[in-house]
């Protein structure tokens, strides 16, 4: 396993990650008020880069965080701090803190953080076997932006190990909506469905449906809570997970309790497109 990376950014400077700071009165620290994106790398290249700092943008936006660096200049940061730990893989996570208020330009202003890390992985029987999910009363709130608010889901960490389970999914209005980390799907048979509305838009959902889309139906619309017994399959995708197939969610066995057929293709069109 790779060293800890060393060096990381903090506004403006390449500092050592054990003398990074940033002032005890961030609001990020204070109130939790702020955005990030994490991104991994396939063969060395950051994987979908332009998507994941589009989104930054729009995260930011949408809470009034002032954003003073350019999706270029971030590149470039990722590239020298790549050269600077001397690796040539990890993922990468770009937070984005609130500071103050700027009443003049009426927005947060804030401090910018670039980390690299230790990629993250997972049991290899999650994405051969599958895995199970418990469900929670529970709406992100501004669900579009990649807030740092994570706290119903790391409150939920321990149901989780009690139950077996590697994500909760969120549920609202008797609908299914993403989990704390990932997006969600299910299959009808043929047809693939997950949901468009009050969930963050996972830049690993729509590049599985990229994949999907010649094979399968797409249906992007909300899931009722009665329609997962009518599912044949589901499951779960994200940044750090990738796929990997629902087999139960609470006592409901999905399909007939193993990984899917038209999962493990998707899964396979998936590993075919990146490595
Ligand atoms: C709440 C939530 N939904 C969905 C996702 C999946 O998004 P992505 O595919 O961009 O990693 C994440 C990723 O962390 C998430 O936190």
């Amino acid at each position: 396993m790779m060293a800890s990376p060393r060096w990381c950014f903090v506004n403006g400077k390449i500092v050592s990650v054990q003398n990074a700071n940033i002032n005890v009165r961030n609001l990020g620290l204070q109130r939790g008020y702020g955005v990030f994106e994490f991104i991994r790398m396939y063969g060395g290249v950051p994987f979908r880069l332009a998507e994941h700092l589009a989104r930054l943008k729009n995260s930011a936006r949408a809470l009034y965080l002032s954003l003073p660096i350019s999706a270029q200049r971030i590149e470039r940061i990722i590239g020298f701090l790549l050269e600077k730990n001397k690796i040539g893989e990890a993922d990468i996570r770009i937070l984005v803190l609130a500071k103050n208020f700027d009443k003049d330009a009426k927005s947060f202003s804030s401090d910018i953080c670039i980390l690299l890390e230790q990629p993250h992985t997972y049991p290899q029987s999650a994405h051969t076997k599958g895995i199970k999910l418990i469900t929670k009363e529970h709406q992100r709130e501004f669900a579009r932006a990649k807030t740092i608010n994570y706290l119903s889901a790391f409150h939920d960490h321990i149901r989780r190990l009690r139950r077996g389970a590697l994500e909760t999914l969120y549920v609202s209005n008797g609908k299914a909506l993403e989990c704390t980390t990932s997006n969600f799907f299910i299959f009808r048979r043929n047809v693939l469905i997950t949901p468009r509305r009050d969930i963050l838009l996972g830049i690993t959902r729509k590049f599985v449906l990229s994949l999907a889309r010649k094979y399968f139906v797409i249906q992007e619309r909300n899931i009722r809570l009665q329609e997962l017994r009518g599912a044949s399959e589901a499951f779960i995708a994200a940044t750090n997970k990738e796929i990997m197939p629902v087999i139960k969610i609470d006592s409901l066995r999905i399909g007939n309790g193993k990984a899917g057929v038209n999962t493990k293709f998707l899964i396979t069109l998936f590993e075919d497109a990146v490595r």
